[in-house]
């Protein structure tokens, strides 16, 4: 495990359930409707290698709701253009004041180097095909609006968990609370290897086996791209894999349709699925401020 700067949050597989649970209770105390000053004269630098939407504009909105400031360097326009390498970046940022890095990164273990040798928290945005730990709390809080417990819930999650941080990230925080994880995708996207992530986790072929019965379904997001020379076309992949109004019926009742976002209608689920009553996706990009508000206290000594 690396030595990161106090309050840091790199990824949910080494962080204790007593963490998770505490930043989720904050995270219920916060409100992004009623500005704190908590973080009053803070300044939190939001480095970003990679696109994003949610990620980005619910860190910046969580900050500026508790009185920090916020800057945000993009790769792009940014003298990373000009080869400038992650560290020497992370020394500017600190130079200019940083109390805090969000920092999203193409490689895998890019913000444990940033939180090893540089003395401020550092936040993981989403470290390549490693791990998204807000993203992965996000989700726990949102299931814990509709669930009482994790205890027992069957989650499938469905699509190309080879790639996604997502997955990884929930699956470690799954395991941790008792729930019942179904890994469900092609093999190209869910290696036999995949069912060794966590203790305990199920793999299945067959999309209406991971989807009977479950409570939670969580969809992930399929880049067209990534499909381009495989075996199965994505044509087949939307035959077989796509979450339609007839698969969701297999699923509980009160089932829950998840999907971290970007969603594509029409590949990993049609419209009409993302629209239903059963979806929180919508729900989950708001309730990424409050814990984002929760995981930017913590990380500058203000979760009291
Ligand atoms: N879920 C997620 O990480 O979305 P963004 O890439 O838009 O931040």
């Amino acid at each position: 495990m690396t030595k990161a700067a106090r309050g840091s949050l790199l990824g949910i597989e080494h962080l204790e359930a007593a963490e998770i649970l505490g930043l989720l209770k904050l995270a219920r105390r916060m409100n992004p409707a009623k500005p704190r000053a908590l973080l009053k004269g803070k300044r939190v630098v939001l480095l970003f290698y990679e696109p994003s939407t949610r990620t980005r504009s619910s860190f910046e909105v969580a900050a500026k709701s508790m009185g920090a400031m916020t800057v945000l360097i993009q790769s792009s326009g940014s003298s990373i253009e000009k080869g400038e390498s992650l560290l020497d970046t992370g020394y500017t940022l600190r130079a200019v004041g940083a109390d805090a890095i969000v920092l999203r990164h193409p490689s895998a273990g890019a913000p444990h180097l940033m939180a090893a040798n540089i003395d401020i928290a550092v936040i993981n945005a989403g470290d390549g095909m490693h791990e998204h730990p807000s993203q992965a709390l996000l989700d726990a809080y949102t299931v814990l609006r509709h669930k009482r417990s994790f205890k027992g819930l069957q989650v499938a999650i469905v699509g190309d968990i080879y790639h996604s941080r997502v997955a990884r990230s929930a699956c470690h925080l799954l395991s941790k609370f008792g729930a019942r994880v179904t890994l469900c995708g092609p093999p190209e996207f869910v290696p036999e290897v995949a069912a060794t992530l966590v203790p305990g986790i199920r793999l299945t072929r067959h999309l209406e086996e991971a989807v009977r019965g479950a409570d939670v379904i969580m969809l992930l997001r399929v880049q067209k791209e990534r499909l381009a020379g495989r075996k199965i076309k994505l044509e087949d992949y939307i035959a077989r894999y796509q979450m339609t109004a007839a698969r969701l019926k297999l699923a509980k009742r009160d089932a829950i349709v998840m999907h971290p976002g970007p969603i594509i209608r029409g590949l990993e689920l049609t419209g009409d699925v993302a629209d239903c009553p059963q979806s929180v996706i919508v729900q989950e990009v708001a309730n990424g401020v409050p814990v984002r508000m929760a995981i930017l206290a913590r990380a500058m000594g203000k979760a009291r």
